[in-house]
């Protein structure tokens, strides 16, 4: 720990207007402490981006809270906030150890004849395993751990022991492992990591209930739940029929060559797919494994980095994003939810009570998040991402590594503000994501009065109901009617 400290003090530098917290410095393993340096390559790893970044402080000090970002002034004070958490960091799926197997039996095959680097990779050691499929990893469960103690030290007021006991937060979460697991820890990170309850108190903690995650798949994971989405988009072989054209295209076929050539494995074997999955590799060493110079790295230069990173953007882009219209409204029923916890918390202030819930902490996935920003309009190029695009969009907003890391969190801080001049002004609402102030895509501010936020998303609390929204015999029928 003292040295960990000690780390943080020879780079203070950047940390001069930040914060230093004294609580626990959540490093149990040790070598998680010590987090790699990014290499160039890492800010192109798109959805398997290293949460650190998009805040590279946290390189240093993984529980520093940046706070010069001044919130509102203090006679503004946080009645509650909702949040939509994306899980850890965690192992490749099945499918994808499956094309990280195929890859590496190629150059096993082939890659005898080729450079010294296709002698490295042959020598590397494959230690993916099909059991891991898409689980989080040790420094998954340390990202909502970290995550737990910046945000209660970001809102203290909130994040009280009592009102933890008494189940005034709420957790919620998707049902796959990976959510559940970044759950639990995220509420370890708080009980032991924040609140410094001792790490034998399970006993007595079995009387708050409220500490386990409630699963909630109709919220986190809504695009399960959508059919018209399911049929028009995820089961739609001519859906994504950009990303199909990109990867035919003369960006990543110029790739594909590079890579043939450099590890003699023939072009006719490799694919986008397989180049991705070698791209891939190199990121599950860095944010798994904490290696910054795996051989896999090595394969790509910055330009290919851009490539593989827009690859990864047009697939999100065409089935979690602007794409398709009912990417987005498949989410309005989470918008809603969000909109009812505020609303009941404006409600209860307006009648001097206290307020129930303070805390919601919602945890899904990058598929849960992207529709839900989507919807809200944020991160919306002025032109579609398109196959022949690349160059183009060099600057889009569109780039989910920098808004769907691993461990990515959406944040709505709803404020009561006491010397307001207006009634308006009593209630007002502020956005983080990833922890930077998320500026109201209708203002470009980064303060929204609360009824304002209401009026600007009218349309999405009053006609969007994904009942119908989601129903494939309407869409049909829809479309018929227009012919
Ligand atoms: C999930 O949450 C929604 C909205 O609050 C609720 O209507 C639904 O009953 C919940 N589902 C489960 C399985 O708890
Ligand atoms: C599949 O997607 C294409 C392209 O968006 C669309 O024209 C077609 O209607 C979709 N098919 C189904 C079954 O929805």
């Amino acid at each position: 720990m003292s040295f960990a400290f000690s780390t943080y003090r020879r780079c203070a530098p950047k940390a001069v207007q930040m914060l230093l917290i004294s609580v626990t410095w959540f490093c149990s393993g040790g070598h998680t402490c010590l987090i790699s340096q990014s290499p160039s390559l890492a800010s192109y790893f798109g959805t398997k981006t290293r949460y650190e970044e998009v805040n590279q402080f946290l390189l240093e000090n993984p529980i520093l809270v940046n706070r010069k970002q001044d919130l509102l002034p203090d006679t503004c004070t946080p009645l509650k906030i909702v949040s939509v958490i994306r899980h850890g960091t965690r192992y490749p799926t099945k499918n994808q150890i499956k094309k990280m197997k195929k890859m590496y039996s190629l150059i096993q095959k082939y890659g005898g004849d080729g450079s010294e680097l296709a002698g490295k990779l042959q020598k590397w050691n494959m230690w993916y395993e099909d059991w891991m499929d898409g689980q989080l990893v040790k420094k998954g469960e340390q990202d909502m751990k970290n995550l737990a103690i910046r945000l209660a030290t970001l809102f203290p007021s909130l994040f009280t022991a009592d009102k933890f006991k008494n189940c005034k937060m709420s957790f919620l979460t998707s049902s796959k492992h990976r959510c559940v697991d970044s759950t639990k820890a995220f509420i370890s990170g708080l009980e032991h990591g924040y609140f410094g309850f001792p790490p034998n108190s399970g006993a007595e903690m079995e009387d708050v209930p409220c500490r386990e995650p409630v699963i909630n798949d109709t919220l986190m994971r809504f695009f399960d739940h959508c059919e018209k989405f399911v049929v028009q988009v995820e089961d739609n072989d001519t859906a994504m029929h950009e990303l199909d054209k990109f990867k035919q295209g003369p960006e990543m076929t110029k790739v594909i060559r590079k890579i043939s050539a450099h590890l003699n494995v023939p072009e006719r074997e490799l694919s986008a797919d397989l180049i991705q999955v070698a791209f891939f590799t190199c990121s599950f060493e860095l944010a798994i494994n904490n290696v910054a110079d795996s051989p896999w790295c090595k394969l790509f230069d910055e330009e290919d980095g851009k490539v593989l990173e827009y690859l990864n953007d047009l697939k999100q882009y065409w089935k979690r994003g602007y794409g398709f219209d009912i990417n987005t409204r498949s989410s309005c029923n989470l918008f809603q939810h969000i909109i009812k916890h505020l609303d009941a918390a404006v409600a209860e202030s307006k009648r001097s009570q206290q307020i129930s819930t303070p805390v919601v902490m919602q945890f899904g996935h990058a598929e849960t998040l992207l529709p839900l920003l989507a919807l809200m309009g944020l991160f919306k190029d002025e032109e579609p991402l398109t196959a022949d695009s690349f160059s183009s969009q060099g600057d889009r907003k569109f780039r989910s590594g920098q808004i769907v890391p691993y461990a990515s969190n959406l944040v709505f801080v709803l404020y009561h503000c006491e010397l307001a001049k207006t009634p308006q002004e009593e209630f007002q609402v502020q956005m983080l994501l990833n922890e930077n102030l998320l500026p109201f895509p209708h203002s470009h501010e980064s303060v929204c009065l609360y009824e304002d936020l209401k009026k600007q998303y009218g349309h999405l609390l009053n006609y969007c109901h994904v009942k119908e929204e989601c129903d494939l015999f309407k869409a049909m029928h829809a479309s018929e009617d227009e012919l």
